[in-house]
């Protein structure tokens, strides 16, 4: 494990509700510094299997000479594709730790952080063409209002919409501090604040976080075998109204108000918890990052 990449979050609490067979095969969806996986590599025998997913390129170097591990570059939205390419069918169980890494914010080259300035960039991939940039100077103004709004909870976000398209006729918002003094005059409350809301939507969007997480979910009961758990711990209210929705009602269409739908679909994942488990104080104190974390864990029928 790489700590100065990323400090693992609610770790033996993912451990514990994989339920590990030392034989069986596992995949970590969001590999990064290597902590959750190496731990699951602890808990495997000299036959089990761990895939590790992720698509930022730096991950690679993280990745422990054991020949156990097949590391793959990819976005896990491709999840099954790249298990079928690997001989592998089904899996005995699932983590994904979602969002971006301590590392991708502290590389200010990246664009990840309000820290530094650097190109207005924020892509996990790099192989990927969209940026931020893109983002901002090329969409409507209603668009923008709503990933403000739902990614970001900004409070103004009608408002900054309307100040990014005025802006960006006469200003170049290639750049963090070109986009910062761009909008300025709109910033309400703690400027750190207000531009780590504003970046975190424009980061979802990038990245099409949303969409990823809907593809893997419904990929779930294909790839998992009966009994399998999958873990996914979320950062975000939607992503985890997705994972929670999709746990319980197996789709997204279903709402609690229509058991009646519910009788007549086949049940293929349970919810294990009824509520998301949360870091306890202790890992509270010693990472703050875990304070958003909530963990899910549900398991194949
Ligand atoms: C929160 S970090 C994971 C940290 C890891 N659990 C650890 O202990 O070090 C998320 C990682 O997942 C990767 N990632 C995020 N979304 C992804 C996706 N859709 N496909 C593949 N990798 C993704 C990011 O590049 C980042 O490295």
């Amino acid at each position: 494990m790489n700590e100065a990449y990323h400090i693992p979050v609610l770790l033996d609490e993912v451990i514990e509700n994989l339920n590990i067979k030392p034989n069986g095969i596992y995949v970590d969806c969001t590999f990064g510094g290597g902590g959750h996986s190496r731990m699951i590599l602890e808990k495997l025998g000299e036959n089990g299997r761990l895939v590790a997913f992720d698509q930022d390129a730096d991950a690679r170097k993280n990745v422990p000479a054991d020949d156990r591990v097949l590391f793959v570059p990819q976005n896990f939205r491709h999840l099954q594709r790249f298990l079928k390419l690997n001989g592998i069918e089904k899996v005995d169980g699932l983590l994904a730790d979602l969002g971006v890494s301590s590392h991708q914010f502290d590389e200010g080259e990246r664009g990840f952080s309000t820290r530094y300035d650097a190109p207005m960039d924020m892509r996990m991939d790099q192989r990927q063409t969209k940026t931020a940039y893109d983002v901002v100077s090329e969409y409507s103004e209603q668009q923008l209002h709503k990933l403000f709004e739902q990614y970001g909870e900004v409070t103004n976000a009608k408002t900054l919409a309307r100040t990014i398209v005025e802006v960006r006729k006469t200003t170049s918002l290639k750049t963090i501090n070109g986009f910062k003094a761009g909008v300025s005059g709109v910033v309400k409350g703690n400027p750190n604040k207000y531009f780590a809301q504003v970046f975190q939507a424009l980061r979802i969007e990038v990245n099409d976080e949303m969409g990823a997480l809907k593809e893997l979910l419904v990929q779930l009961p294909v790839v998992l075998k009966p009994g399998a758990r999958v873990a996914i711990i979320t950062f975000h209210s939607i992503e985890d109204r997705l994972v929670k929705v999709y746990f319980r009602d197996n789709s997204f269409d279903l709402s609690e108000d229509n058991p009646f739908t519910m009788s007549e679909k086949e049940v293929t994942l349970k919810p294990v918890n009824k509520k998301p488990i949360v870091a306890s104080q202790q890992e509270l104190k010693r990472n703050p990052r875990s304070r958003s974390a909530k963990l899910r864990v549900a398991e194949r029928v």
